[in-house]
């Protein structure tokens, strides 16, 4: 099996080609060049994973382009990394995946939908020099989820039966909020005002967290990873020295 995956050279795709290729499957990770000429690019794969650069601004008109060629050169089947809840109007990104969603639904094509809450590694490098600072309130719950149980759950889906037509909320196995990373690592979470020069949908996400976090179940991914989704701590002992932040 060989899969061709769209933003393949960032940090999501380069996440799910490890995981893809210890599975087994010949990967063809592919970054902003691969438009230039996208049915070569995605010619001979027999799946195509599709992930939009962050804040792309035009989500549903980059996931029709590769609909389309993947299409246009006999790719039957894909997945689609959208994100948890995108159906959310005060959340502009959000409704661009929501958009893009229907038209991986409409494609034709055999599709699943991946729906990750925010990866417990954005909050890395911050713990990493022990200070962690958010622009948005501390105390708000997510269902944070390891990136590598992310891709691990893109490779169960694409190597095994069963999940064409199939859309899955991906969170981690509790919901937690940045205090308790913070907690978790041995150190405090402070939330700070957003930068002036922020994106403005980036602001209003921050808005939307800020009041409601990002609660996201974990049914999903333990079932497909068919075993328990990694912690806060398990996340933390693995990526930190002796898993705990930086700070004195
Ligand atoms: N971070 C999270 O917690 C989280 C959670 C859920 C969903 N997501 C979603 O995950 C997606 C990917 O995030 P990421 O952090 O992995 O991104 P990333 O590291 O910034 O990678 C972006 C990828 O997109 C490619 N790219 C950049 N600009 C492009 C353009 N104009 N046209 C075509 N390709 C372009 C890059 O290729 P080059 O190498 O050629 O630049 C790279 O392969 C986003 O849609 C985000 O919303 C993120």
């Amino acid at each position: 099996m060989k899969v061709a995956i769209l933003g393949g050279s960032g940090k999501t795709g380069r996440a799910v080609g490890a995981a893809l290729a210890q599975a087994g499957v010949a990967t063809r990770p592919l970054g902003r060049a691969a438009f230039d000429d996208l049915p070569a690019a995605l010619a001979g794969a027999d799946a195509v994973h599709v992930i939009a650069p962050n804040l792309h601004p035009d989500e549903p008109a980059y996931v029709a382009t590769v609909l389309a060629a993947a299409t246009g050169v006999g790719v039957g089947r894909v997945s689609y990394h959208s994100v948890a809840s995108p159906y959310v109007p005060a959340m502009p990104h959000h409704l661009g995946k929501a958009e893009s969603e229907d038209l991986v639904r409409r494609s034709g094509l055999d599709w699943t939908i991946l729906q990750p809450c925010a990866y417990l590694q954005n909050l890395l490098p911050g713990l990493r020099t022990g200070t962690l600072d958010v622009p948005y309130s501390v105390d708000t719950l997510f269902g944070m989820v390891d990136l590598r149980d992310v891709a691990a759950a893109t490779a169960a889906v694409l190597t095994g039966a069963g999940h064409v037509g199939a859309t899955y909320e991906l969170g981690g196995p509790a919901l937690v909020s940045v205090a308790d990373v913070a907690a978790a690592a041995g150190t405090t979470a402070r939330r700070i005002p957003a930068g002036a020069d922020v994106h403005p949908w980036l602001r209003a996400m921050f808005d939307y967290y800020d009041a409601h976090g990002l609660p996201t179940g974990g049914v999903p991914l333990a079932a497909l990873l068919g075993r328990r989704p990694a912690s806060v701590a398990d996340v933390l002992a693995r990526e930190l020295p002796a898993g705990r932040c930086c700070q004195p």
